[in-house]
């Protein structure tokens, strides 16, 4: 959460550059925004509530300068909140990533002698620079001091007028050093991803947890606990900017369910030896754990059913944010296979943590490469689904399910087999994705979209999916929705099913399909509309739309698809911006 460049050059203004490098780290926090930049030793500070993609701003003038996004933490989302904050002589600016969870005590010690002016963790961070640079400290020593003294998961960026200097620091939010030689002129970019300056240069450096960056020519990088210089590797990265842009689509979270159409595909595509590998890991472990947070947690809760029906074995779910209830139960013989689009999940991070230090094996499945969670991880599995950026997770969801089958199939000795059916179903979900299709459920959503409630259910594998669903609809709509496995309905939630209540039966050709079509019948006769997502249609359907007719495994990746389309619809006719939901960001790297 919240989005955070450094840029360093010495003939370009950075404030353009760097405006356009924010708007695509918006992903990660919108409430408000800021810059500053550096112009005859002295500070210029932009701040705005609102988008930066929405914005207009006058550009302040400077070749360095630091940028920040806010999805707000501490303090209401104002421009006295917003980033940049400095000290009290104007002097440090300090963009931040991450929480400071001793901040009061911090600034209890500083107001004595500092004036704070926003309601802020982060302020804390430029008056500590400040009082260490008195103290005779220079400005790399006054940053590993405070940096270190910070508690939690953190990233900054300051800049000082004094020295002209950019430096970074991490400990726990990712940033990434961003390098481009263009006709004798060097450009430097530090920021939380990639996507800040990909369309610049593809040429990257990573830093690390507990080091620090001096952003010139040459960046220098730091281990903050010896001092000592570390020699880093330039790599270049594959990414292209297309893949990371809407392109013709009005919204990233329609694009990204699209090209499901071809992620499928290529997360199939995995190295089986390395599958087999991992595979015998799972049936020689003591206790497999998947974790994960929201809708990665519910592909975990998926992982349960699949391993259950394709390798008869028990796999655990459990939400990444209440592991450590679990950590009696691990041993180093443990396996905790972590589940997460971003890699930069604080639940997760911190999960993983109790698994390292109580020495489980940690395999993970990612869709960003050299996140935090593939450095913790002892062996990862790349989705390759290309970035993701509505907050909505769609095409990665999907990805994560097929990897999940991929090593279910490969424990159960079937790898060959579980190939081919995904193979198959990649096919039936390119051929589901079309105008007519789309229409189909724009129609339904046409219909509903001003309804309160939304109740969806399902059985088996379709029950974690009947959660899923609830989470994509109430985060781009606002409507509220729940999901219920199909034989809970009658303890409680049927009691709010009234007339026209729309009811969302996920359906399976199966052998709970008879169940799940008999609770579909108990809603209808108290009222209930009831939608049908399934292979056949049935009478008790106010509203069918069809899904390819596949196992019961597989259903969980078909009955996904029109859930996504249909969440995306209902968020457009309610005049969401469906990229963008309230109160959210994409990568939630706070706890
Ligand atoms: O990056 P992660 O997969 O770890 O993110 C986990 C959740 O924050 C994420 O799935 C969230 O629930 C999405 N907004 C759901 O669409």
């Amino acid at each position: 959460m919240c989005g955070i460049i450094g840029y360093w050059n010495t003939k370009k203004e950075s404030f353009k550059i760097l405006f356009e490098s924010l708007k695509k780290l918006e992903y990660r926090g919108y409430d408000s925004f800021g810059f500053a930049t550096l112009f005859n030793n002295q500070l210029f500070l932009t701040k705005q509530t609102g988008k930066v993609s929405e914005a207009k701003c006058e550009a302040s003038p400077g070749t360095l300068g630091i940028a920040h996004t806010r999805w707000a933490t501490h303090g209401k989302v104002n421009e006295k909140n917003t980033h940049p904050h400095t000290d009290c002589a104007g002097k440090i600016a300090v963009v931040h990533n991450g929480i400071i969870e001793n901040f009061q005590e911090l600034k209890l010690q500083l107001e004595k002698n500092h004036l704070f002016l926003s309601e802020t963790d982060t302020e804390v961070i430029p008056h500590l620079i400040e009082n260490y640079l008195k103290k005779g400290m220079n400005l790399k020593q006054a940053i590993i001091k405070t940096g270190t003294l910070l508690k939690g998961r953190n990233a900054f960026v300051v800049l000082n007028s004094d020295t002209k200097e950019i430096i970074a620091f991490r400990n726990g939010s990712p940033l990434i050093v961003g390098i481009k030689k263009d006709n004798g002129c060097s450009e430097v970019f530090i920021a939380s991803d990639i996507q800040a300056f990909l369309d610049k240069t593809k040429n990257v450096m990573y830093l690390d947890d507990n080091e620090i960056v001096i952003v010139k020519e040459i960046p220098e990088f730091y281990d903050v606990k010896t001092g000592v210089q570390i020699q880093k590797r330039i790599i270049k990265i594959e990414l292209d900017v297309e893949s990371a842009e809407k392109g013709d689509y009005s919204h990233y979270m329609l694009k990204e369910i699209m090209e499901q159409k071809k992620t499928l595909t290529r997360v199939i595509n995995q190295d089986s030896k390395e599958l087999m590998h991992v595979a015998q890991k799972i049936n020689n472990a003591k206790g497999i754990f998947f974790i994960g947070c929201g809708t990665a947690a519910r592909v975990c809760h998926t992982a349960e059913y699949i391993f259950s029906i394709v390798a008869n074995k028990h796999v655990n779910f459990v939400p990444a944010s209440e592991f450590e209830n679990y950590k009696h139960f691990l041993v180093p013989e443990t396996l905790v296979i972590a589940i997460s689009q971003s890699g930069e999940t604080a639940d997760v991070l911190d999960a993983l943590k109790i698994a390292k230090k109580r020495g489980s094996k940690i395999i993970s499945i990612v869709n960003t490469p050299n996140s935090s969670v593939t450095t913790i991880a002892d062996f990862n599995f790349l989705i390759n689904a290309g970035p993701e950026k509505a907050v909505a997770s769609t095409k990665a969801t999907t990805a994560q399910i097929v990897i999940v089958m991929l090593l279910a199939y490969a424990c159960a000795g079937k790898l060959i087999e579980g190939n081919r059916i995904l193979v198959d179903v990649a096919g039936k979900v390119n051929d589901m994705l079309n105008p007519r299709y789309n229409q189909h459920i724009k129609n339904l959503a046409k219909k509903i979209y001003q309804n309160q409630n939304i109740f969806i259910i399902g059985r088996g594998i379709n029950y974690p999916m009947a959660l899923e669903s609830a989470i994509k609809i109430i985060e781009v709509s606002y409507i509220h929705a729940q999901g219920f496995a199909g034989g809970e309905l009658k303890h409680g939630p049927i009691a709010m099913i009234e007339k026209n209540t729309p009811v969302i039966a996920l359906v399976a050709n199966d052998e709970l399909k008879n169940e799940i079509i008999s609770n579909a019948i108990e809603v209808k006769s108290r009222g209930a509309y009831v939608i049908g997502i399934a292979p056949e249609n049935n009478e008790v359907f106010d509203y069918w739309i069809k899904t390819p007719d596949v196992s019961e495994v597989v259903s969980s990746i078909v009955n996904l698809i029109p859930i996504q389309l249909l969440s995306y619809y209902l968020g457009t006719f309610r005049g969401h911006n469906v990229d963008y939901p309230r109160s959210l960001a994409k990568s939630v790297t706070v706890k």
